[in-house]
């Protein structure tokens, strides 16, 4: 049992005698771990451990330095401990949320009126499964006929990455318009996605802006997304720890008249249909404890991709993002759908783990190699 007292939690051990070895366990256990972090108390045959905050590492560690029955058992109840805050290498146990604790909080979350942008949406919560014609297929058009094709509510999660008008050279297609004509078909293929999107389905838009042109696209995106009373779940900053410095504009160098501000990251903008919650079975979930703990915190380094020449594609988004985020927002089973599928990462990585998918793309040779990096893995 854990009872949270003023600067301690207190998780009572049982053991039916306390063994000359469970002794030992105790002492060793209290020179290791500072006493204002933690220590072991006895009392009858019973072990309590005063928990403030550890390093985890240390105490697996510890557990593998003396492996007794006692360091097993402390070992086990601080692992189910879901709950903690992290302060450098610490979890913190105790009080951690006490600064900044907020009395009342429901009430007042009530009166600030929680996610007022999407009241009054108009989503149906009537989800259908997606038509079988349309599962694990790569197509080749334009996603704003083509998805038109999809009954409404079919999809659960859609992962993609348009283009972002910065002047690549794609197949048969320009990278190069007017702002304005760009966002005007662009949210109309956006339009097509939330219609097409099952009532708590998610969206993920893996966004670049072209900061060069000042033109801030991962807000003027989300700002589409909020007045379609979509729900912001939240944005994900991709470190790509490459940092381009290939050029030489740096602005108003050494000088505060226009300096150039540059980035290493990229943005992900996460958009919920109706509901924060999805609907699915936990035995459906394949993200494991680890992953789960390490990608919610909202900052991930992973490198770019580098096969692009050999896909003979310019702008794709490496398989470690597309697997991040199907396993984050999607059960094994789901229906998972790229509208702007390039050569198919999305579809490549949801065939892995086991999900159904669609890919659009309106290049021919880009859908091709996409077909033939899923014939690989059959
Ligand atoms: C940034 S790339 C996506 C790359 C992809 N994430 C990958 O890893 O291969 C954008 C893709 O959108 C495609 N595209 C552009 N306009 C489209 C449209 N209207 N319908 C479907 N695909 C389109 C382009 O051909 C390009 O391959």
């Amino acid at each position: 049992m854990a009872l949270q007292n003023q600067e301690f939690l207190e998780l009572t051990i049982p053991l039916d005698k306390l063994s000359a070895e469970d002794k030992e366990t105790v002492t060793a256990f209290n020179r290791r771990f500072p006493p204002h972090d933690a220590y072991l108390e006895t009392s009858g045959h019973l072990v309590v451990l005063k928990l403030k905050q550890l390093d985890f590492g240390r105490l697996e560690e510890f557990f593998h330095i003396q492996p007794t029955r006692l360091s097993k058992a402390v070992f086990e109840a601080v692992a189910q401990i879901k709950s903690y805050n992290i302060r450098g290498s610490k979890r913190i146990y105790a009080n951690y949320g006490a600064e900044r604790k907020v009395k009342d909080r429901k009430q007042k979350e009530q009166k600030r009126d929680k996610i007022y942008y999407a009241k009054d949406h108009s989503f149906s919560p009537a989800n259908v499964a997606p038509p079988p014609e349309f599962e694990n297929k790569i197509l080749c058009g334009d996603s704003l006929e083509l998805l038109k094709e999809l009954p409404d509510n079919c999809v659960d999660l859609i992962f993609t990455s348009p283009p972002y008008n910065f002047g690549l050279d794609y197949q048969e297609q320009d990278d190069d318009h007017y702002w304005q004509d760009y966002f005007a078909q662009l949210f109309s293929i956006f339009a097509e996605c939330i219609r097409v999107l099952k009532f708590g389905g998610r969206i993920a838009v893996n966004v670049q802006p072209l900061f060069s042109d000042y033109i801030p696209t991962h807000h003027i995106i989300s700002n589409y997304f909020l007045s379609q009373k979509m729900l912001w779940k939240g944005e994900i900053l991709w470190e790509k720890n490459n940092y381009n410095c290939k050029y030489t504009a740096w602005g108003s160098w050494k000088s505060p008249s226009s300096p150039y501000l540059k980035y290493t990251w990229e943005f992900i903008e996460v958009f919920c249909k109706g509901s924060l919650k999805k609907e699915g079975s936990q035995k459906n979930a394949d993200i494991t404890a680890a992953e789960f703990k390490d990608w919610v915190t909202a900052k991930w380094s992973i490198a770019p991709e580098r096969k692009m020449k050999e896909f003979g594609h310019p702008a794709m988004f490496p398989e470690e993002l597309a697997k991040r985020v199907i396993k984050l927002f999607s059960f094994r089973g789901d229906f998972v759908l790229d509208p702007f599928n390039g050569v198919g990462t999305t579809t490549f990585v949801a065939q892995q783990l086991g999900r159904r998918y669609l890919g659009i793309d309106i290049a021919e040779q880009y859908c091709t190699a996409a077909r033939k990096r899923l014939q690989k893995e059959d």
